[in-house]
């Protein structure tokens, strides 16, 4: 069981995904999780202090992860989620208790044998706390911005790099600062900082400590 949590733009999702599939484990992004509850909130009109009816709503959700595509039903809204506005949605339903309450099992129901990489902000902290590996990784924010700008630049057209820095640093506060289950890195976590490191850079470190953490 390896977690991997980390701020918006870290690369968490990405180095996960690789991960996953060199360890032929399953993958968690429990960051879509949120994403998909924000997704059918902001379709059916509904406001963050909605929350009998958000609840509600995610009782009846039927989230579908296959390889890379997300379907909620039988649409799929792999794109549809990834803007940040719709993460600046998932990160005001993030701090309700009770909808992370009602979501750990859906959760925990992903560790499932040979074994798990789960990505997110409290993998390691609180939904897997007996993880075996646990990463953090960071980056400045004019780093992660950058990084961000140019996944959404391929999918979405008006996307502005100064206005993606201030909505990554308002949500980098909102999910830092907030009382239940706060971006922070468990004790037991190694901290990589991916600035000046390329993807495969970050994921050949990732290795190396799950490697050391066999043997
Ligand atoms: O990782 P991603 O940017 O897709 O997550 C969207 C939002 O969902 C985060 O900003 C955070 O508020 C919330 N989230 C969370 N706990 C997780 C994963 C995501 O609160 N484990």
């Amino acid at each position: 069981m390896v977690t991997i949590d980390g701020p918006a733009g870290s690369g968490k999702g990405t180095i996960s995904k690789l991960v996953s599939h060199t360890l032929d484990f399953h993958y968690l992004d429990s960051g879509a999780i949120y994403r998909i509850i924000a997704f059918e909130a902001k379709t059916k009109n509904l406001f963050i202090n909605q929350i009998t009816q958000i609840l509600k709503l995610v009782d009846g959700l039927n989230i579908q992860f296959s390889d890379e595509k997300i379907f909620l039903g039988s649409k799929e809204i792999t794109d549809l989620i990834r803007s940040e506005l719709i993460g600046k949605f998932a990160s005001e339903i993030a701090k309700n208790k009770l909808i992370r309450e009602r979501i750990l099992g859906l959760q925990k129901s992903f560790f499932k044998s040979p074994g798990l990489v789960a990505d997110g902000r409290d993998m390691g902290t609180v939904v897997f706390p007996d993880a075996r590996v646990k990463i953090f990784l960071t980056a400045s924010i004019e780093e992660r911005a950058n990084r961000r700008y140019k996944q959404l630049i391929l999918k979405e057209n008006n996307v502005n790099l100064s206005d993606l820095f201030e909505r990554i640093k308002l949500r980098d506060e909102s999910d830092t600062n907030r009382k239940i289950s706060p971006l922070k890195a468990a004790k037991d976590a190694y901290l990589i900082k991916t600035d000046n490191l390329s993807i495969n850079q970050s994921f050949e470190k990732v290795m190396e400590i799950i490697r050391s953490k066999e043997e």
